[in-house]
């Protein structure tokens, strides 16, 4: 069995157990991981995602026979008991935010859907994936474009990739409570496999920048994870917005380096940085594709260190323990492959994207760190890029 089989596999036997009956469709999302273009999605610039084999699995069947009023049942395996791991909500009426976290991607999902006139069928899902929690991967996307998709699916509605990425924002931003931007979604819905994803935050066209066939992309997990991420997060939304408002545009996209440095004197030094991130951060976004795409080492190499230099300085969202560990592996890279913190940031993963025999490399900085480092060892691992969410097909 591989991993996909023993998630399908886990799904299908806790909705059994859950109600009593066999699912009848499987729906799967991916999680990611983001090779640049870091905290510029809500800034309506370019990102360069992919998504990685960690999925969130959705099966579902039709409502209890019994039930007399159209519900939405779920239960989610990974978060908690059979009892705390359980909602139950009414469609029809107002949708209101549950107590659990998971409950409200559910729910925060099957509202949106609703709010845009797609009228959802009852029925009952069981929720299981390994995307790692909490780690930067976009659990969370992955689990609310899947549970959309099944949603859409099951409905009859056949939702675009897009619309379904937008579903699921708005359930993380509105139920959640994460003012996150679109970039993860549509990275879980629209990706292609054995490609990147480049991606207008603005327009959500897409364009899949083929991975060069000699790199590989490895997430080295730090472990390390900092509390208050959403508040944080937030902050630095309205960071980057507050300067957009001083310069009269829509969004920091509107503003290049020239423009920004002309006004250094009559920005806040805070915002002055965080604009000074988000603005050389999309002027990154380009090469780093091209260099994918033609399997350049020594462009990843210096466009990704810069990359993680300003998103530490700047941003101010790496941790001194993830700065020793990014110059670690950095080192022992050379020029054969690029790392830098990935995703949010607040603590998380650094990515890397190195030529594929450099695994080692990689191995042996995150060895001698761990071997510096007492409590929380790193971990690194290689993905592969897959395609965004879709239906099951069984064989
Ligand atoms: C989180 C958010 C994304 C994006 C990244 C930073 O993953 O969910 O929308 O802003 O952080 O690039």
């Amino acid at each position: 069995m591989d991993r996909r089989d023993r998630l399908i596999a886990r799904a299908r036997q806790g909705f059994r157990l859950a109600y009593g009956v066999e699912p009848t469709r499987f729906f799967a999302a991916p999680g990611r991981v983001n090779l640049i273009g870091e905290h510029v999605d809500y800034n309506d610039g370019y990102v360069l995602p992919c998504a990685i084999d960690r999925e969130t699995i959705v099966a579902l069947g039709p409502p209890a026979p019994e039930a007399k009023v159209p519900h939405f049942e779920a239960v989610a395996l990974d978060m908690g008991d059979m009892a705390s791991a359980r909602d139950s909500f009414a469609l029809g009426g107002r949708i209101t935010p549950g107590e659990n976290n998971w409950q409200n991607h559910v729910r925060g999902v099957i509202q949106a859907m609703g709010r845009y006139g797609h009228k959802v069928r009852p029925a009952r899902i069981a929720i299981a994936g390994d995307v790692p929690i909490g780690a930067g991967l976009s659990s969370s996307a992955a689990f609310g474009v899947a549970v959309a998709l099944a949603a859409s699916e099951y409905s009859g509605l056949s939702l675009a990739p897009e619309t379904l990425a937008k579903i699921a924002q708005i359930a993380e931003n509105d139920f959640v409570g994460c003012a996150c931007g679109i970039m993860d979604q549509m990275a879980s819905a629209a990706s292609v496999e054995g490609h990147a994803l480049l991606l207008d935050c603005r327009t959500l066209q897409t364009l899949p920048i083929p991975i060069h066939g000699s790199l590989a992309v490895t997430v080295i997990d730090t472990g390390l994870r900092r509390d208050l991420t959403t508040s944080a997060f937030n902050q630095r939304r309205a960071e980057c917005e507050a300067v957009a408002e001083h310069f009269g545009v829509k969004a920091l996209r509107d503003l290049d380096s020239a423009a920004l440095l002309a006004e250094e004197g009559a920005l806040d030094p805070v915002l002055f940085k965080r604009a000074r991130h988000v603005v050389g951060e999309m002027e990154r976004v380009e090469p780093v594709a091209v260099a994918l795409a033609t399997g350049d080492t020594a462009a990843l190499a210096a466009l990704m260190d810069e990359a993680h230099r300003s998103l530490a300085a700047d941003f101010d969202v790496s941790l001194p323990a993830i700065d020793h560990l990014q110059g670690l592996v950095r080192e022992a890279l050379g020029e054969a492959g690029g790392v830098r913190l990935t995703g949010a940031g607040f603590g998380g993963c650094l990515v890397a994207v190195s030529a594929a025999d450099a695994r080692t490399a990689i191995d042996d900085a995150v060895a001698r760190y761990n071997r510096a480092t007492a409590d929380l060892p790193a971990s690194a691992e290689t993905f592969k890029p897959i395609g965004g969410a879709a239906p099951i097909v069984l064989g």
